[in-house]
């Protein structure tokens, strides 16, 4: 009997010690994050809501070379959602002013990482000087071939998928496409007139502050993204954490609707 509970406790530690190792063969290819928290880190701290914002975007620097060295090949990062309009103006401001200083700041450093720059999301609606530096930014990283650093800059997953229908009508409205391909459109067609449109759906997506929801994120490429959600808000988000929703994605038994 001893024996026998006492080889089970040392499956167990083995078990723990399994999870508490990253495996470096099972880096999921693309991760999505909801950087949660901000307004609330600040708040706690008596701290105006830009502040955390402004930590916000010192931790993104942190997360984003961490999620480049660990092999991670697409990140997709929710940086203003179409319903953040809704905010105050100063805060917007804040955002917008914040989105430039970091392109500026670390264009650099992302391109010796080989970091590609891309958005999702329509930035033509974002203000002049932050369109000007996204352009200048993807087009400097366009010929890197390491990690693409997704931004998701007046994204909304109802807008693109809106977006998507209206573009294709328009394409059959000119004649590019036919009532055939129209009448067979499949999955893979219709990923082609998604922001999107080159990467991989997101393998896991993580959203911090301890909300549970996609806020209008991803709704049509989450469809069997793994979640993980924590508590730590996003100021606060390390690259421990990082690892520990990896981890935990690695022990996940992904069977998109089939069976094992
Ligand atoms: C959510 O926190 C965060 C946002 C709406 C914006 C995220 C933006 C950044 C990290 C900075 C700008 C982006 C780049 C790419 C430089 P919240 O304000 O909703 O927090 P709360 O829920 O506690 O109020």
């Amino acid at each position: 009997m001893w024996k026998f509970l006492e080889s089970k406790e040392k499956n167990n530690k083995n078990n723990i010690e399994k999870k508490d190792e990253l495996n470096y063969n099972n880096i999921p290819k693309h991760v999505a994050i909801i950087m949660d928290g901000n307004g609330r880190w600040a708040k706690e701290r008596n701290l105006p809501r830009s502040f955390g914002h402004k930590v916000a975007v010192e931790n993104l620097n942190k997360i984003v070379k961490e999620a480049s060295d660990l092999g991670i090949k697409y990140l997709t990062l929710y940086a203003f959602s179409t319903e953040n309009w809704n905010r105050p103006p100063e805060e917007i401001n804040t955002l917008m002013k914040l989105l430039v200083e970091y392109l500026r700041k670390q264009l650099s450093e992302l391109n010796k990482n080989n970091v590609i720059i891309k958005t999702i999301g329509d930035i033509s609606k974002l203000p002049n000087i932050c369109i000007q530096v996204l352009e200048e930014s993807m087009e400097e990283t366009k010929n890197n071939s390491g990690m693409v650093l997704n931004l998701a800059l007046n994204y909304g997953g109802r807008h693109e998928i809106l977006n998507a229908v209206k573009n294709l009508f328009k394409e059959y409205n000119a004649g590019n496409i036919s009532k055939e391909d129209v009448d067979n459109i499949d999955v893979n067609m219709f990923n082609q007139y998604l922001y999107t449109k080159d990467s991989p759906d997101p393998d896991i997506i993580i959203r911090t502050s301890g909300e549970q929801r996609l806020s209008n994120f991803m709704l049509w490429q989450c469809a069997y993204s793994e979640f993980w959600y924590t508590n730590v808000k996003w100021p606060d988000f390390s690259k421990e954490d990082l690892h520990q929703a990896i981890k935990d994605y690695q022990l996940r038994h992904r069977r998109f609707g089939g069976i094992k």
